[in-house]
């Protein structure tokens, strides 16, 4: 290429460059414009919810005079439920403010995820994270049975205070995204961080030795039910998704349900295995504090697994009769 060439390049390369301008105008309006119309949308969601709350409430006072509840405030009631279920299908296609968490670990910026695909792939990709960490979890674990070696025990502890930390920035995403997930699920992660991290700094000494055998068996026994979990989780996500809706609103399809209760009574036996596992290693534990080499770690261990063990049961025994409820409810 000659100068000559090269100016005459440059030119066509302005009148494309023009081109460029006015396609990255129009993207800027429509950008400006879906601003507006998010906007517009969350009023809009708002100007519902007060409604429905006045019309809820009078519903409520009439109830409470004695008024009887005929087929028309039944009906209106079931509406009612309907259009919960609706707002929080729009709301899920609008952007959120992190939580105070987020916030703080990853500042100010913007993790909404406003497409449903993009929503499920996330979620799915984060069953699939806590599988594949858990068969890691299982071999170190179970290596650890058989080789005692301080620094591959280390790596495990290692390895479950990244996995439990990491667990909690994920669940706060899928939160801002209209995950449903419980509180205590989210507690019970951030309390295994602590956990993970007082156990990497007890000392080796005799009750880490009489302990940690109890604690490895339990590693691989969690593993092997959050395999469990996975096939659960992944079969309930993977359903609605075919079914076409993320939370309860369509689903009257009676197949869900069945498959969704013979998945949850494989499951829970095991679930409840791994409470009474809890339990009994808090209780382990509340007996090694008073070996003469006990250190302050043994009893916060102690009352961290018997937290653990007494909210995961509760909270477990809380979500079956909701579950019986919302099949009653759509049926
Ligand atoms: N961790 C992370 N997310 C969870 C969760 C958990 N333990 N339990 C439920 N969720 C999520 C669900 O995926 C769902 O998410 P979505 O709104 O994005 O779709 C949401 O919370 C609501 O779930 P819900 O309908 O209440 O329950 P479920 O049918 O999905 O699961 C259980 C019910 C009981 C099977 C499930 O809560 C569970 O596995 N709990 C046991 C966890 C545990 O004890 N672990 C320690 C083992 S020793």
């Amino acid at each position: 290429m000659d100068v000559e060439e090269c100016l005459k390049e440059w030119e066509d390369l302005v009148v494309d460059y023009k081109r460029l301008e006015v396609v990255n105008k129009d993207y800027v309006t429509k950008l400006e414009e879906v601003g507006e119309l998010q906007a517009a949308c969350m009023k809009e969601i708002n100007h519902q919810k007060y409604r429905m709350s006045i019309i809820a409430a009078a519903l409520k006072r009439l109830e409470k005079k004695g008024v009887t509840k005929d087929d028309r405030v039944a009906n209106l009631e079931k509406e009612i439920m309907k259009r919960k279920a609706m707002l929080r299908e729009i709301n899920a296609t609008l952007p959120k403010q992190n939580s105070l968490y987020l916030r703080i670990i990853l500042g100010n910026v913007n993790v909404s995820i406003l497409n449903k695909n993009d929503k499920f792939k996330y979620k799915d990709e984060y069953e699939k994270f806590k599988l594949i960490l858990s068969a890691i979890a299982f071999v170190l674990a179970v290596a650890n049975l058989y080789i005692d070696f301080r620094p591959l025990q280390l790596i495990l502890l290692f390895l479950l205070v990244w996995y439990y930390c990491t667990l909690t920035i994920r669940e706060s995403i899928l939160k801002v995204n209209g995950s449903r997930i419980k509180g205590w699920w989210r507690l019970h992660h951030f309390i295994s961080t602590v956990v993970a991290g007082i156990l990497l700094i007890w000392p080796q000494n005799e009750p880490w030795n009489l302990f940690r055998h109890t604690f490895m068996w339990f590693i691989a026994y969690i593993s092997v039910v959050q395999y469990m979990q996975f096939r659960y989780q992944s079969g309930v996500l993977y359903r609605l998704k075919a079914l076409g809706a993320r939370h309860n609103m369509d689903i009257t399809i009676e197949g869900f349900h069945s498959w969704m209760w013979r998945g949850l009574s494989y499951l829970l036996p095991f679930l409840f295995g791994g409470y009474v596992f809890q339990l009994y290693i808090a209780y382990t534990l509340y007996s090694l504090s008073y070996h003469p080499e006990a250190t302050w770690q043994i009893p916060a261990l102690s009352l961290s697994f018997l937290t653990i063990g007494i909210g995961n049961c509760a909270t477990t025994l809380i979500v079956i009769p909701q579950k019986l409820n919302e099949q009653v409810q759509w049926n």
